[in-house]
């Protein structure tokens, strides 16, 4: 694998890293542990969509990251696949046990108000879609929509890394955690931008690549 996949496998490790390791504290702490992170009711009162959210996220952000570097796709096309049904099923696990909780579970106004629960169902639905739209397409060849649909997803999942660094960079300005309509807002906004750099980089994709121009060669 070269220096350049490691890092930004390095870089997304690092990104999707509170929300990711953050959930098994509280796996530990929902297992008889000590509470380390914030209490969380909810969580106790019914824990099995949690726990299942915590770890189908945990492999779809971690495992996932390295199923979008170019050499392990072109070089083991075969743990591409292998890897890919685990993340493709990881995938819809975190999206519905995530539509279980924003339905089921009760939320004070401060942490959950009418357009987060809106949007978290409009996103979760769609995460689940283009998961199973990507399956659909590779199992018809259509690589590029398979790669796209498994973008839009892994950005929508990753909402989670971008509501962590939205929400500390506002603690560390503003002095005080963000709640009610203002944190509503800050979630959402933080899944419009994963959706805005995932378009970016699918445009990118599609655009193609420029090749050296040597004199001399055939048909140059
Ligand atoms: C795939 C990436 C995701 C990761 C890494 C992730 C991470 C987490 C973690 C660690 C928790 C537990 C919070 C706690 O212990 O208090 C959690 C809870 C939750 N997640 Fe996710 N999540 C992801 C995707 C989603 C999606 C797509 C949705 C929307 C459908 C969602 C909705 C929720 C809800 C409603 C809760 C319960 C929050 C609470 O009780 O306060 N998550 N998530």
């Amino acid at each position: 694998m070269r220096r350049s996949e490691w890092a930004l496998f390095g870089l997304i490790f690092v990104y999707s890293f509170i929300p990711a390791f953050g959930g098994l504290i509280r796996v530990l702490e929902l297992a008889g542990g000590p509470q380390i992170a914030p209490a969380n009711p909810r969580a106790l009162l019914a824990p099995t969509p949690i726990v299942l959210h915590i770890f189908s996220s945990f492999l779809f952000c971690i495992v996932g990251a390295l199923q979008f570097l170019p050499s392990i796709r072109r070089q083991r096309p075969a743990a591409h696949r292998k890897v890919g049904r685990v993340i493709a099923i990881a995938g819809c696990v975190s999206a519905l046990s995530g539509l279980w909780m924003t339905h089921f579970y009760v939320f004070p106004n401060a942490l959950q108000g009418a357009p987060l629960y809106w949007v978290r169902l409009f996103l979760g639905t769609a995460m689940l879609g283009l998961i199973m739209w990507a399956v659909i397409a590779i199992r018809t060849r259509k690589i590029f929509r398979h790669s796209a649909s498994m973008f839009r997803a892994y950005a929508i999942g990753q909402g989670a890394s971008t509501q962590t660094v939205l929400g500390i960079a506002w603690i560390i300005t503003v002095g005080s955690e963000a709640m009610g309509p203002l944190r509503d807002g800050l979630m959402i906004f933080a899944w419009v931008l994963n959706l805005l750099v995932a378009e970016i980089l699918i445009r990118s994709m599609q655009r193609p690549a420029k090749r050296p121009h040597k004199a001399g060669l055939p048909g140059t």
